[in-house]
């Protein structure tokens, strides 16, 4: 089993690039569905959820070329509908955007109910309002949702009950090619969202709204090919930071849009950490001792909930109490009983995690639960003092490029075991 191993207490100096946002990519690179003609897409996190997407497109028929480590190539004129592989599709979310683009291009779509990380109720209900808003008719039947729109797309408006990413995504790549105007109110306002319309737009699609509550998206009757580099990752940069406030030291995140991370920077800052906020880059430094502060995650511009677990790892070391709410996950704190093992004094109250911070934790071995849970455990391993063990990492490497290298070249001493026996998916598109 492949695992990281690390000796805590290192203070980290040095810079981070950041690179494109995962769940930025995964509704663009779905989104290339809806024409014929060819995308590069650039500035590409090539993580493995990115690479079950890609291998899944060329599964149903798109021809993917890989250009470098960070661009590529995608044309999927000769894609065929509903002929995603269920073996690849139930392992991410990101799946169920194909959903969206292939109803939006074909008019049907059907995808094995999506996975992606275990941090509670994901259902799809969002969707199928917005699919059944625009005209088409959706089930689930065998473990798929199936849509049809045998009619055609016809512009509505959509209103969410609760704001959505995943929903707000499908609901565009729905429409764009829809007959009419579509409104979407309450919409998502994530930064991911805005890629997503720009990149459509640039393919000649009509969105406005995009970063609003209030998204317009007047049907077009056919995309074109373009290139679009992605934004950068606002969770991974505020990974490194957080990892930067909590084990101490002087860390720079270079190439993000410091406005993404203002929900992030003012809780830094309302601890008592310092921060320098650049125009393409966010420097903090930290001696590891800080406040305890309260959290409530929000739809952007909120406090993510992509960032909940990091956060709480590091107020494991405040100097207080500190109350985390996560409003979207309610049940995403699994990791806390991870950090309970080092030493970490924090218990669960419904969707609250109440934390009572200390001076210092042990080692411990440590299990990635989900994505940024997992990132949560190499926080707590880089300032628990002796040799942690953590495993589980292919959760880690869902979403963050290179993690131990970064935290190396940052002064850590951490280091990646592989098991040379353990398969792993070898991706059609490497
Ligand atoms: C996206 O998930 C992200 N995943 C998640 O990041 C992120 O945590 C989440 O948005 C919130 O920001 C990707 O982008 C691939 P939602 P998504 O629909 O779209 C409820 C990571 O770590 N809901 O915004 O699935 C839902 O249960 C991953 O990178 C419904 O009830 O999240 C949740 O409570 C983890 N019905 C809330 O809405 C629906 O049809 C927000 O979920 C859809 C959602």
């Amino acid at each position: 089993m492949d695992k990281i191993i690390v000796n805590g207490g290192n203070a980290l100096y040095g810079i981070v690039a950041i690179g494109g946002m995962k769940n930025s990519a995964l509704p663009v690179i779905a989104a290339c569905v809806l024409t014929k003609d060819t995308c590069i897409i650039d500035n590409i996190p090539m993580v493995s959820d990115i690479k079950l997407l890609l291998d899944i497109l060329a599964a149903s028929g798109a021809e993917i070329r890989i250009l470098s480590s960070t661009s590529v190539q995608i044309n999927c004129k000769h894609m065929t509908p509903c002929s995603s592989p269920d073996e690849l599709a139930s392992q991410l979310r990101g799946s169920s955007y194909l959903l969206g683009a292939e109803l939006g291009r074909f008019g049907e779509a059907r995808v094995i109910l999506p996975g992606g990380c275990s941090i509670g109720s994901r259902p799809l209900d969002f969707h199928m309002k917005a699919f059944e808003a625009l005209g088409a008719q959706c089930s689930i039947v065998n473990g798929h949702l199936g849509a049809e729109a045998i009619n055609g797309l016809r512009g509505n408006t959509i209103f969410f009950d609760k704001v959505s990413v995943g929903a707000t995504v499908n609901a565009i790549l729905a429409s764009v090619l829809a007959e009419g105007t579509t409104v979407i109110e309450n919409a998502a306002r994530e930064p991911h969202i805005v890629d997503l319309a720009v990149f459509l737009n640039a393919c000649g699609a009509s969105i406005t709204g995009a970063g609003t509550s209030v998204i317009k998206v007047k049907g077009v009757s056919e995309l074109h090919g373009c290139r679009y580099s992605i934004a950068p990752d606002m969770i991974e940069a505020g990974t490194y930071m957080v990892a930067a406030a909590t084990v101490g030291g002087r860390v720079t995140v270079t190439n993000v849009i410091p406005k993404h991370l203002e929900s992030v920077t003012s809780k830094l800052v309302e601890a008592g950490v310092n921060v320098i906020v650049g125009d393409n880059y966010i420097t903090v430094e930290s001696n590891g001792k800080y406040n305890a502060v309260n959290i409530a995650t929000q739809p952007y511009p909120g406090f993510p909930t992509d960032m909940q677990a990091q956060f709480s790892t590091m107020l494991c070391y405040a100097n207080g109490t500190s109350r985390v709410t996560d409003n979207i996950f309610p049940s995403r704190f699994k990791f806390i009983d991870e950090l309970t093992k080092t030493g970490a004094t924090a218990s669960v109250e419904s969707n609250t995690a109440v934390i009572k911070g200390v001076e210092r934790t042990g080692c411990a071995p440590l299990t990635c639960h989900d994505l940024r849970a997992g990132a949560a455990m190499v926080i707590a391993a880089l300032r628990s003092e002796g040799e942690s063990e953590i495993t589980g990492i292919d959760k880690i490497e869902r979403g963050y490029v290179d993690i131990v290298d970064k935290f190396a070249n940052l002064g850590a001493d951490i280091r990646l075991v592989r098991d040379m026996v353990a398969p792993t998916h070898i991706s059609a598109t490497n």
